[in-house]
């Protein structure tokens, strides 16, 4: 039996998966969340599980095939994604999947969200692609999510939902929120007349700020 339990990365996690339900960012059980414990490790939301009630010994400690390490809990059955990502961004220690509605209309449209504020650039690192589709719980999708994620923070997940990623659970939480209200924005924008992404050289001088400040090389 493993000595350690992982006590406040757990409270960390938990905390985040309920305020992203309060923040209206799922409805029901849909979504999850992960944090990388290191070791080759993962804490991962349980799946098909109401937030309101969820402890933090429901959520699963599992090796990077899945198995779980300290429990007999079956973690979400987007793992994949979570783990992937970890895999491409040594730079990230959590993710966070929600089917928020502005960014799930965009996703449905398969729409990537432009750089059209400057928040999404110096705290994503520009723009919200879309990633090809790929069924749900799939390997497949697993590896276009990653791929189109890139070196930012944020993806889109086709005919499915959003991810967000941080350096911890509260951060990833606020990158979903975030994309929330870009999405919201966006389509306004767009009925505003179309929206403007910002200029090229402004994109890349805040991409510098954001690869800086996520300690990413320039
Ligand atoms: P889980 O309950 O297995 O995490 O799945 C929820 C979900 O949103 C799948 O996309």
């Amino acid at each position: 039996m493993l000595a350690v339990t992982w006590e406040s990365e757990r409270k960390a996690l938990l905390i985040a998966a309920q305020a992203m339900a309060t923040r209206g960012l799922v409805a029901g059980t849909s979504g999850n969340l992960s944090m990388r414990l290191g070791h080759g490790l993962y804490l991962v939301t349980p799946t098909s599980t109401p937030y309101d009630t969820m402890t933090e010994a429901d959520l699963v400690v599992v090796n990077g095939e899945l198995e779980p390490v300290d429990s007999d809990g079956v973690p979400s059955s987007e793992s994949l994604v979570h783990i992937a990502i970890y895999r491409a961004r040594p730079d990230l220690t959590a993710v966070v999947h929600t089917h928020s509605v502005y960014a799930s209309a965009a996703a449905a449209a398969g729409v990537t969200i432009p750089p059209i504020l400057d928040e999404v650039v110096v705290q994503i690192g520009g723009a919200i692609e879309c990633a090809e589709y790929g069924p749900p719980g799939s390997e497949e999708l697993a590896i276009k999510a990653a791929k189109a994620l890139g070196d930012r923070r944020a993806v889109l997940l086709r005919n499915h939902g959003a991810v967000g990623a941080g350096r911890s659970p509260a951060e990833a939480l606020d990158v979903c929120t975030l994309v929330e209200r870009v999405a919201q924005t966006f389509f306004f924008a767009q009925l505003a007349g179309g929206a403007k992404p910002l200029p090229v050289e402004v994109i890349e001088a805040e991409r510098a700020i954001y690869r800086m400040r996520s300690g990413l090389k320039p």
